[in-house]
């Protein structure tokens, strides 16, 4: 309820400015221009103007991905919540669409998810075309600021367009609120065997599972969660799906992912999981510890693709990159923030543990322009990389694997991005504490929010001496995957002049560059699909 507040306090501040306007949507559209601004990401989704958070209704269909979100057109802080619509081929260059749901009389339109309807099991196809449906919370805002608890249901609506254009099920809501006032962001998926649409819900500090053979009609099938795994805040964003476990042939999990908000281990939003068994009715957890699917500050409302082809396979997610804490005051421009790359997720197990690992998809890689080999060396201080690469530095990845000396190994080793003004962004290991970092105490603004600055931390202690790390480093933001993507964290960071150096560091002793390509990457704006 915390959020809902806060939110509230800044939807009452912004409609005294915007009540008058009717919202139409991205207007632009020369994207090249449009989305060369200070801080715009350009290898990652953000709006072409207005507030965005949450990814909404994400779905593959007819070759294409559907990135629907948490949008409010008219201001840079949220408001009453649309969703934005964006479509891409290949994961990485989107299209922006007009805005496919806007508010109505029953509230704002909270986040959810879509699915195929293949079977036609809510009669909303027609001629043998499957219709597109979203899932999605109303939230009535009128019945929050009355002071009323019964706040939150659930409704529908359908496309038979590929997504372009949406009717709401005239009988919305589908599932109405019992009551509680935190009862939001179904994500819903076809389950084979128990034959019905499985939703999951975030009621507070727990999610229900709700059963439907239509969409329409819905009933609750089993809560999960009150008392387990970390609670420092209100659940939100749940999604469940199944996964292979890497390298054992038969072995499959159930995910379920709960993002909650504040509480997260540096802070503020994050998204845990759990792992376990889920027999079409009710989930049981395997997880004995709180697991976090990523440890940087600036990675929320994490979900998952529906409908991607079993010739396929992949469980792909995108999160919102940014942190409750301070979203609606970092200093970009006609916009506020970006998407996460789209990951794909695997499940692995080690020392009888579960663990997700994630990666940027692959499809990542037709935006690398120029590749630079960086030969085996040691590095005892510093190793400047900067002067083989033209300006601007960002975007670029980059692929580095360290190994520790057995004598005289450094305690502290990494990246650091810099710029003429003194300011710098640390990526890096401390070998002593067994943690991976980013810090961004120096990074150029910050000012803005008291929790903004600050050194964040991924524990994992090392069992050997190889270190691994895959960076995706845009204008504003970085994305760390380190020891094969058992590691991620995610940050964003505003320098007051774009980051123009780059070197490798290492205190106290030595590590060993085994091995480093660098990629310059290209804007996904620049030749729009
Ligand atoms: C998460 C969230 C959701 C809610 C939406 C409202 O960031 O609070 O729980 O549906 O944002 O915009």
């Amino acid at each position: 309820m915390k959020t809902i507040s806060f939110l509230l306090l800044i939807f009452i501040s912004t409609t005294l400015f915007f009540s008058s306007c009717k919202s139409t949507g991205p207007k632009t559209t020369d994207t090249a221009v449009q989305y060369a601004e200070q801080y715009r990401s350009q290898v990652h989704f953000s709006p072409p103007s207005g507030w965005m958070n949450d990814p909404n209704g994400m779905v593959f269909f007819e070759g294409e991905y559907h990135l629907f979100y948490q949008y409010y057109p008219d201001s840079t802080v949220w408001g009453p919540m649309h969703w934005g619509h964006s479509i891409s081929t290949d994961l990485m260059h989107w299209k922006n669409l007009p805005i496919a749901l806007y508010p109505d009389s029953l509230g704002f339109i909270f986040s959810g998810s879509a699915v195929v309807d293949i079977n036609n099991t809510s009669g909303f196809g027609k001629e043998g075309k499957p219709a597109m449906v979203a899932i999605f919370t109303l939230h009535d805002m009128k019945g929050q600021k009355a002071g009323k608890k019964d706040i939150e249901s659930e409704g529908i609506a359908y496309s038979l367009d590929k997504g372009r254009t949406w009717t709401k099920y005239e009988k919305n809501p589908v599932l109405k609120s019992p009551g509680t006032p935190d009862f939001r962001d179904p994500k819903v998926s076809w389950n084979a065997e128990a034959k019905k649409w499985i939703m999951t819900l975030a009621v507070g500090d727990h999610v229900c599972f709700f059963s439907s053979l239509n969409l329409k009609e819905w009933s609750l099938e089993s809560e999960f969660g009150k008392g387990i795994g970390a609670h420092g805040g209100v659940w939100e964003c749940p999604d469940l799906f199944q996964l292979p476990v890497t390298g054992k042939p038969d072995q499959k999990k159930w995910v379920l992912i709960v993002n909650i908000n504040p509480g997260g281990p540096n802070g503020g939003s994050a998204t845990q999981y759990f792992v376990g068994e889920f027999d079409g009715h009710k989930f049981t957890n395997e997880s004995t510890d709180i697991q976090w699917a990523d440890q940087g500050k600036d990675n929320y409302a994490t979900v998952t693709f529906s409908n991607i082809p079993e010739s396929d396979g992949r469980r792909i997610s995108i999160g919102w990159m940014s942190n409750w804490q301070y979203a609606q005051v970092v200093p970009t421009g006609v916009w506020r923030s970006a998407m996460t790359l789209p990951r794909e997720l695997k499940l692995i197990s080690e020392n009888n543990k579960y663990m997700l690992v994630s990666e940027p998809v692959k499809e990542l890689q037709v935006l690398r322009e120029r590749k630079t080999e960086l030969k085996s060396v040691v590095i005892k201080d510093k190793l400047e990389l900067d002067h083989q690469f033209s300006q601007p530095l960002l975007p670029i990845e980059l692929d580095l694997k360290f190994t520790l000396p057995a004598t005289e190994a450094s305690s502290d080793f990494g990246l650091e991005l810099y710029n003429s003004k003194g300011e710098n962004l640390l990526i890096g290991y401390y070998k002593t504490k067994g943690e991976f970092y980013i810090n961004r105490t120096n990074a150029g603004n910050s000012d803005f929010s008291k929790d903004f600055n600050g050194i964040h931390i991924s524990p994992l202690a090392i069992n050997g001496t190889s270190v691994d790390m895959h960076l995706i480093i845009d204008a504003a933001s970085v994305e760390l995957f380190a020891m094969n993507g058992k590691i991620a964290m995610t940050e964003v960071f505003f320098p007051t002049e774009g980051f123009s150096g780059i070197r490798l560091y290492s205190k106290n002793g030595n590590v060993q560059l085994d091995s480093g390509s660098i990629y310059k990457l290209n804007s996904i704006w620049k030749e729009s699909k």
